[in-house]
């Protein structure tokens, strides 16, 4: 079901410089946990800057669906806790809409019910593979049903599941909270291995709302049957929507831009590493933490750009950031490759073939690999009619490649930015004053 009207085109104009302070909306990844968490907590949960993404919405929609009395007054949301075992069948089906997050990790906690759910999303999710979550929720003790192929919709019946020790095949913050949350449900306790270590949101809030959760190297640990508290929290700005501006902001010549209450979670912020790296100039300033979660505002000024290349171990912490990457290495000196990231063909859309496609649109040069991309450094760009596929960041990367382009651009299904960041182009307008 579409929350949102998403069939629109935005008209992109070339830009001269981006000024002033912006604000993201709250962190996506955050809110579904805090959202989530909150469910299965005792007493009131106030969630403050919740994200405004229609991916987060779904989120809200499904716990409520399970019981969770929650109620949204601007960006405060504010949620019941039902406590670990207070959840109640829904009534039909759980709509994830377009957002893997909640089909997956929201599956770790239906693993933990003693009764049967279904839980499905639009055809973008549709495709998307579920059978990372089946598996070692299925090995905890789960009965999980899904469409041909480990695809979406899931039918889950939980009840009392046992420890497991999974050693992740691939590297995956959803699958890792799917088991971390389900091991609540544990008696004993559940350990998840990282290949390499991704976004720790879940164990950063597992704590803050007094889980028992131990860290030691690549190996997280929960015990089971913990009471979660219920408790005041504050979501920092979202670091993959500030990306779009990041990018923006040194590709567009006469930039001054500050971007406010950005999210530094360190397994986030590889973006601004190799930003870094290639030579671009973002100052991070007035840091500070909350709820164990660092955030602070980050300046950013155009400059030389050297491109190079993304070590492929660095590509699980940047998956998100990858198509605008990918734009930004078009304006580099050296142009831009990157490896290992045959994840990105199963996000919303196949994104490293989306990016190339759109990117031969505005005359660029391309190779793609099935792993990665190449682009080619010092290139023109021309507008072009962009084709989003629906998908949020696709459409975010071309609003940015479109204001360094020469000519109009078109972004059709533009609404599609909903998903994660409603007010981008609003917000964009106004830095270009
Ligand atoms: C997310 C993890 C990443 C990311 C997604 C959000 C999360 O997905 O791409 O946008 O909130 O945990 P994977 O866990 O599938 O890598």
């Amino acid at each position: 079901m579409a929350l949102f009207s998403s069939a629109k085109t935005k008209k992109i104009q070339p830009a001269r410089k981006l000024e002033g302070s912006v604000q993201m909306p709250g962190d996506k990844s955050i809110s579904h946990r805090y959202a989530m968490l909150g469910a299965i907590a005792e007493g009131l949960t106030e969630i403050h800057f919740f994200a405004s993404s229609a991916d987060c919405q779904s989120t809200l929609d499904c716990l409520r669906k399970l019981g969770v009395k929650n109620e949204r007054r601007e960006n405060i949301v504010t949620i019941e806790g039902a406590g670990l075992s207070g959840l109640k069948p829904p009534d039909g089906i759980l709509d994830a809409g377009n957002s893997g997050s909640t089909m997956r990790m929201l599956s770790g906690i239906l693993a933990g019910q003693r009764f049967k759910s279904v839980i499905g999303g639009d055809a973008s999710l549709s495709r998307r593979p579920m059978k990372r979550v089946i598996d070692p929720l299925t090995r905890m003790g789960a009965r999980i049903q899904s469409a041909e192929g480990g695809l979406p919709p899931l039918e889950i019946e939980g009840g009392a599941l046992k420890p497991i020790r999974y050693e992740l095949p691939v590297p995956s913050a959803q699958v890792k909270s799917a088991i971390l949350l389900a091991g609540l449900y544990a008696g004993g306790e559940t350990e998840v291995i990282e290949p390499v270590p991704t976004r720790d949101h879940t164990e950063i809030a597992l704590e803050q709302m007094g889980a028992d959760i131990g860290r030691h190297g690549r190996t997280i640990a929960v015990r089971g049957g913990a009471k979660l508290e219920g408790k005041k929290l504050y979501v920092p700005g979202d670091i993959s929507s500030a990306a779009f501006f990041i990018v923006a902001g040194l590709l567009v010549p006469e930039s001054n831009l500050v971007i406010r209450n950005v999210g530094l979670n360190p397994t986030r912020t590889a973006i601004l590493d190799v930003l870094a790296q290639m030579g671009g100039r973002v100052k991070v300033i007035n840091v500070e933490m909350l709820n164990g979660e660092l955030l602070g505002d980050l300046h950013v000024e155009p400059g030389t750009l050297r491109g190079g290349e993304i070590a492929a171990e660095m590509v699980p912490g940047l998956i998100d950031e990858l198509p605008v990457l990918s734009v930004f290495g078009t304006q580099t000196e050296q142009g831009l490759t990157y490896h290992g990231a045959a994840e990105l063909r199963v996000k919303e859309s196949d994104r490293i073939a989306a990016v190339a496609a759109n990117l031969r649109r505005m005359g660029a040069e391309v190779e793609e690999f099935p792993d990665g991309l190449r682009v080619a450094g010092r290139q023109k760009l021309r507008g072009a009619e962009i084709d989003s596929q629906g998908d949020h960041r696709i459409a975010m990367a071309f609003a940015v490649a479109g204001l360094a382009a020469e000519g109009t651009t078109l972004i059709r299904d533009s609404g599609c930015v909903d998903i994660s960041f409603p007010e981008f182009f609003q917000t964009l307008d106004r830095a270009i004053g």
